[in-house]
């Protein structure tokens, strides 16, 4: 495998991969000088046509953690402005030598046509409402970290599942590690059709939250509605927004998760994000030492995914 953009061309065998690996550069990330040379030499560049916070600067942190050398690429500032298309300016950026290119793009599949053009490595870090395949690895990664396994885990996800490019991805991987998942959402944020989707489909949490053991919440995603889908937010809030209240009726054990950025005060109460059992920090922890396996993976010595592999792999990375 050469690159990395979608979890279900990853497999279940490519998800164990990476989170055994993980592991390594969690133990890494904690040391004082959290810093290994196993990418010396090699370069990344980050390809970004849409905002980002977390996911940008967590890809340079672990590329930085692996001593490869970054590049950043912001559209406000480059010559996009002036109309080069996206083929040109890989190619542009491929001319200079870059070893993995971690894109993230507006439309669905503009990672594959990248893939296809130049000869780095490809990353997708958001395709569209498509894929955002590292973000469901680290969330995996979050989960099993806390109850040692995703398998049985009963999991909904929660809001506007139709624009959410984590909610498919994440979806995939959970499901391809033997969780069930429950979407729960108004019809109108939902896809129109679900055949196929190996999930259960709700429209009141209230009926959902007594018997999970994950509740993943995710963002309205305004900038990507052009109708009016919900009647008004404090209503979204009312019916399907993790208040307070909701969060003191579940279980002890039940983790709360969210991708980030929060609207807090819309999906998710602002105490409720601070919760003991809410796992929103420990996922931004985590997405750094799983992007750290990923690029590892990609560019690293001896390149095959593989266990065995990637076992002697990272034995070699502790090592130097
Ligand atoms: C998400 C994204 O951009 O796909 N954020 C992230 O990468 N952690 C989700 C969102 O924007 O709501």
């Amino acid at each position: 495998m050469r690159h990395l953009l979608a979890i279900d061309e990853l497999g279940a065998a490519g998800i164990e991969d990476v989170l055994g690996l993980t592991d390594s550069f969690v133990e890494v990330s904690e040391r004082s000088i959290p810093k290994v040379p196993a990418l010396r030499g090699k370069t990344v560049v980050s390809l970004f046509y849409e905002d980002s916070t977390r996911t940008r600067l967590s890809f340079e942190t672990a590329a930085k953690r692996l001593s490869a050398d970054t590049m950043t690429f912001s559209v406000s500032t480059s010559s996009t402005k002036k109309g080069e298309s996206l083929r040109d300016t890989v190619e542009t950026i491929e001319a200079m030598g870059v070893d993995a290119i971690v894109i993230r793009h507006g439309s669905a599949g503009a990672p594959w046509n990248v893939a296809q053009w130049g000869s780095s490595a490809v990353i997708n870090a958001g395709d569209g409402w498509h894929e955002h395949p590292t973000q469901a690895l680290l969330d995996s990664y979050t989960i099993r970290q806390r109850r040692g396994s995703i398998q049985g885990a009963r999991i909904a996800i929660v809001g506007d599942i139709k624009h959410s490019r984590v909610a498919r991805s994440n979806i995939a991987a959970f499901t391809l590690q033997g969780a069930e998942v429950t979407l729960v959402a108004p019809r109108t944020l939902l896809p129109p059709n679900l055949d196929g989707w190996p999930v259960k489909v709700s429209n009141e949490l209230d009926a959902v939250l007594p018997h999970v053991d994950i509740v993943y919440l995710l963002r309205m995603q305004l900038e990507r509605m052009t109708d009016a889908l919900v009647p008004s937010l404090r209503e979204y809030t009312e019916r399907f927004g993790l208040t307070v209240r909701r969060a003191a009726a579940l279980a002890n054990d039940v983790l709360i998760m969210h991708p980030g950025p929060m609207n807090r005060g819309v999906e998710i109460a602002a105490e409720v994000a601070d919760l003991p059992n809410a796992l929103i920090i420990d996922q931004v922890r985590n997405g750094v030492a799983v992007r750290m396996a990923v690029l590892y993976l990609l560019l690293g010595a001896g390149t095959e995914w593989g266990a065995e592999t990637s076992t002697a792999n990272a034995r070699e990375a502790r090592a130097t």
